[in-house]
């Protein structure tokens, strides 16, 4: 099997890539940046490309059987709806199966902060009709993505953690003075999971023909917990605030106001298992081989 993969350089994908690479699978590695040609093996080839301009290489994707799409384009403000509604047109000219990765921290949610497995089917639709400026745009794009003919798997990922390049201490909450933050007494959750358990469940979506919503998350994990693990292993002090105290940056807030709770009930039914419990951290590697460093080795 060969697979387009984009995003191939990032914290997702190159741990996506090397566990294709590892069960045998061919893969088209994307990336913006130049590649030497001793970059590419027998099994890996990488292709220079952007989002943006993918329908330039709709030959190179058509000689593959997938697309696994973890590329994502960000801003100062967050992720760029553009670039991956250019990249989602150009698959969309294809009739090959779609794994698209999804964010449950922007997936809807209920008044309870649960999200189900399922996806709402009153959007628009065609990828034209996305609202890009939207806090949903991405469940829009999961709503067309649907629809289309292709088999599309769309694999919502929780808080990833563990292995080379995890952004988990970058983007935790902080106040001021650079300590991570949590609200005193919040009982608030976050879905984590661990890369290695992500790129479990890419397989299983792979080798299963899956189609439909998946969540790569483990529930009940509380971000106080997760907040002081993270400040434990980054050499940090964690402390716990109101809300509303002014020390706290300006997104800080409104990312700990909420719990996050996924059910990942259809994951499970295709075979995932996943089986890093939370902190169990950066240490615990079992399937996947976390000592390449290098970008495009
Ligand atoms: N990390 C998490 O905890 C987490 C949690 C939930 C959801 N997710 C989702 O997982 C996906 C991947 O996240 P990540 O953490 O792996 O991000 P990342 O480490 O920042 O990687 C982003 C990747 O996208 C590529 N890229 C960015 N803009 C591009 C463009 N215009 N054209 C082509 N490639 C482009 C980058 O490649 P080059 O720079 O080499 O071109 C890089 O490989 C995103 O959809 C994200 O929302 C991640």
């Amino acid at each position: 099997m060969k697979i387009f993969l984009t995003g191939a350089s990032g914290y997702i994908g190159r741990h996506v890539r090397s566990t294709f690479l590892r069960a045998g699978y061919q893969v088209v590695a994307l990336t913006r940046q130049a590649c030497p040609p001793d970059a590419n093996t027998k099994n890996l080839e990488w292709l220079q490309a952007d989002l943006r301009d993918l329908s330039r290489h709709l030959e190179v994707m058509k000689r593959c059987d997938v697309i696994v799409h973890t590329a994502m384009e960000y801003s100062e403000d967050g992720e760029v709806a553009g670039a991956d509604l250019r990249a989602c047109e150009a698959f969309s000219h294809t009739t090959l199966p779609i794994i698209y990765t999804g964010n449950l921290f922007s997936s809807l949610s209920g008044t309870d902060g649960t999200i189900a497995e399922a996806a709402l089917f009153n959007g628009p639709e065609r990828l034209s009709d996305v609202d890009a400026g939207s806090r949903h745009w991405r469940n829009q794009v999961e709503r067309v993505l649907l629809r289309l003919p292709n088999r599309v798997a769309i694999i919502r990922l929780g808080f990833v953690y563990g292995g080379i390049g995890s952004h988990l201490c970058d983007i935790l909450p902080r106040s001021n003075s650079g300590a991570y933050v949590y609200y005193e007494g919040s009982q608030h959750e976050w879905p984590m999971v661990h890369i290695a358990d992500v790129c479990a469940l890419y397989l299983e979506a792979l080798t299963a023909d899956a189609n439909g919503i998946f969540h790569a998350a483990q529930p009940g994990t509380l971000i106080s917990d997760v907040v002081q693990a993270a400040a434990r292993h980054a050499g940090r002090s964690a402390e716990a605030r109101n809300a509303g105290d002014p020390d706290l940056r300006d997104d800080a807030s409104a990312f700990l106001e909420r719990s996050v709770t996924a059910h990942n009930s259809r994951a499970r039914a295709i075979g995932w298992q996943p089986r890093i419990q939370f902190p169990d951290f950066l240490d615990s590697s079992p399937d996947v081989d976390f000592s390449e460093r290098r970008r495009h080795a």
